[in-house]
């Protein structure tokens, strides 16, 4: 078969090293299956290319990896050099925006043999993905300052929701949670408080669930359902949620695992009418950046929802296969899990895993 063509973009902190690791086990991939790979890096969205050229991305970026298969994405975000917003407003937002990658697909689940922070919750007791929208909703650019520097200053930022927008995004939530065996659907409210765009989306959900009548379905507002995700992690299946809503529960749900360090994300277009890319959901780690302790479990997850996306499903099932099997031996374990191997450590013993 055809190479798929990978655009790599390592990005900031402890993006380079968990990044390689992603990369040894798609080579694995390739050696053992019946698939291969073509790697272009780019230096660009990262703090680094940003000190160069005072930019985070050239002009032409969208015509340098618009024509790949999918992106491999490590982390961004180098505070200490570059404001946070600068930075991921200008890398990541725009891939999210400008490939239309509505969906953020997060996946949550407790592996075997790895300890859950929550008292004496198994496998399969927290097993969960969080359907993030991912283009529009809290994030949005539309808002501003006025009398700046005065005592009458305002600052306004519009939450922005569109009928295509919301819909799409349920939609594919739907019929996640239809090829499921729970086929349970949770949606993230706040339309007691939010009194306007929240029970607009309210009212999408009610709409769209009438097309999936065998699709039993709920909805929280977010403050309690952080707390559920506490105390009742084994109540949910598939969560869908607003943009700023999404990213907390997407920490929350994985901390809840064991680590943030494992938990993977798929920024999908679902139509592929651009690529997807797939990053791990943690950040650039400035605190551990350069000691190489970093969990390399939520970029390598990541490579298999790639895989998975790029029609690769053994390959994808064999390094989901690895990684439960790698988990379940404490001596694999980094630092975040409470062992003491280190990332290429982690990371060797995954491919060792995935070559039997
Ligand atoms: P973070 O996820 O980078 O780190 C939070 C905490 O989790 C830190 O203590 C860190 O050491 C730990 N951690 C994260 N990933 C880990 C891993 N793989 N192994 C072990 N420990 C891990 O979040 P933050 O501190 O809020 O943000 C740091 C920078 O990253 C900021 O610039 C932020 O904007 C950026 N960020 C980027 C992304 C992204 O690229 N998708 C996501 C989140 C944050
Ligand atoms: C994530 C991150 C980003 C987000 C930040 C870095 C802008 O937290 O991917 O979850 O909020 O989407
Ligand atoms: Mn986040």
């Amino acid at each position: 078969s055809n190479a798929h063509r990978i655009a790599v973009i390592a990005g900031d902190g402890i993006g380079k090293e968990v990044v390689p690791e992603g990369l040894r086990i798609l080579e694995t991939v390739a050696s053992r299956f019946d698939c291969a790979f073509e790697f272009d890096h780019f230096d660009f969205a990262s703090c680094d290319y940003y000190q160069q050229h005072g930019t985070m991305m050239p002009a032409d970026w969208k015509a340098r990896i618009g024509g790949h298969d999918a992106i491999f994405f490590g982390a961004v975000g180098w505070p200490e050099t570059v404001p946070d917003h600068v930075s991921l407003w200008g890398s990541l937002i725009q891939f999210r925006r400008e490939f239309d990658q509505y969906v953020n697909l997060r996946p949550v689940r407790l592996m075997p043999g790895v300890p859950s922070p929550l008292a004496n919750r198994k496998p399969g007791e927290i097993d969960f993905y969080v359907v993030r929208e991912n283009t529009e909703g809290e994030y949005s650019s539309i808002g501003g300052k006025i009398f700046p520097d005065t005592e009458r200053e305002v600052v306004m930022q519009e939450t922005v929701m569109t009928r295509v927008g919301v819909d799409r995004v349920l939609r594919y939530a739907f019929d996640l949670a239809q090829r499921r065996e729970k086929k349970h659907l949770t949606s993230a409210t706040k339309s007691n408080g939010i009194s306007i765009t929240m029970p607009y989306w309210d009212e999408r959900v009610e709409a769209m669930a009438k097309a999936y009548p065998d699709i039993r379905w709920d909805k929280y507002h977010i403050d309690i359902l952080t707390a559920h995700f506490v105390q009742h992690p084994d109540w949910f299946d598939v969560v869908v949620a607003s943009n700023l809503f999404g990213d907390i529960l997407s920490d929350l749900g994985p901390a809840c695992t064991g680590t943030i360090g494992i938990a993977p994300a798929g920024n999908i277009n679902p139509e592929r009418r651009f690529p997807s890319l797939f990053e791990p959901v943690h950040g650039s780690a400035p605190d551990i950046a350069g000691q190489h302790i970093a969990n390399p479990v939520g970029q390598i997850w990541s490579a298999a929802l790639m895989l998975d996306h790029l029609g690769e499903t053994t390959a994808a099932e064999a390094v989901v296969r690895a990684i439960e099997e790698v988990l379940a031996r404490p001596e694999y374990r980094t630092r975040d899990l409470g062992g003491n191997a280190n990332t290429a450590q982690c990371g060797k013993a995954i491919v060792d895993a995935l070559t039997g």
